[in-house]
């Protein structure tokens, strides 16, 4: 897929080290919107290594401008239900069209896997990757994680403010 000054093509062996510094920025906009900088771990790039391992590169696309990967994208196949993961665009390119590329990628090959559902879990203060996936089609809430937090108020992040079901819920 191409179009807009960049492409969209399957991940490479060469991409890791670009792929994994995208998986930082996912990390450290996670660690912002929480603002708990411990979030990810000492090394939030091994996560894209452990996912590579788990999904193998077939389910990977990154995105292409210049030369250079400027976006990553994912999909975990299931049996009747597939999960995008992950989605990130470098900052120097967001707002350029490569995002919802990347996206249609995933749906294209989730409807290729012939797979009854596509979902994405985004975490519920990533509100403006809500309104880009709902932008996308993601307009049907599925299942909704609960969390009872043990840790000390000190060390909890949660700030109140969201509605579901008729009742307060912190995020
Ligand atoms: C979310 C993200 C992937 C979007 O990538 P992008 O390349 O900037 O998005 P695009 O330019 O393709 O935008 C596609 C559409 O979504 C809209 N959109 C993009 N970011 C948006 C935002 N923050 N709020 C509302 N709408 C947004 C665009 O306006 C565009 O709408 P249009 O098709 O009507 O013109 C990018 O902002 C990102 O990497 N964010 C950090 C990582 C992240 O949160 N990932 C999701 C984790 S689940």
């Amino acid at each position: 897929m191409s179009g807009g000054g960049f492409e969209i093509r399957g991940y490479e062996a060469g991409d890791r080290d670009v792929c994994r510094a995208l998986w930082v920025e996912l990390t450290q906009w996670h660690r912002e919107i929480y603002a708990s900088p411990g979030i990810g771990g000492d090394d939030p790039g091994r996560q894209f290594d452990e996912h590579l391992d788990r999904v193998g590169a077939e389910h990977l696309w990154v995105a292409v401008a210049d030369g250079a990967v400027i976006g990553l994208t994912g999909i975990i196949p299931g049996e009747t239900e597939a999960e995008l993961e992950p989605v990130v665009v470098h900052t120097t390119h967001r707002e350029l069209g490569v995002g919802k590329a990347l996206v249609c990628t995933v749906i294209e090959a989730a409807r290729g896997m012939g797979v009854e559902h596509l979902k994405v879990r985004p975490v519920a203060r990533n509100a403006p990757a809500m309104r880009f996936f709902h932008g996308l089609g993601f307009g049907t809430l599925g299942h909704v994680e609960l969390f009872m937090d043990f840790r000390p108020k000190e060390r909890q992040v949660w700030r109140s403010g969201e509605r579901l079901a008729d009742r307060a819920f912190e995020y």
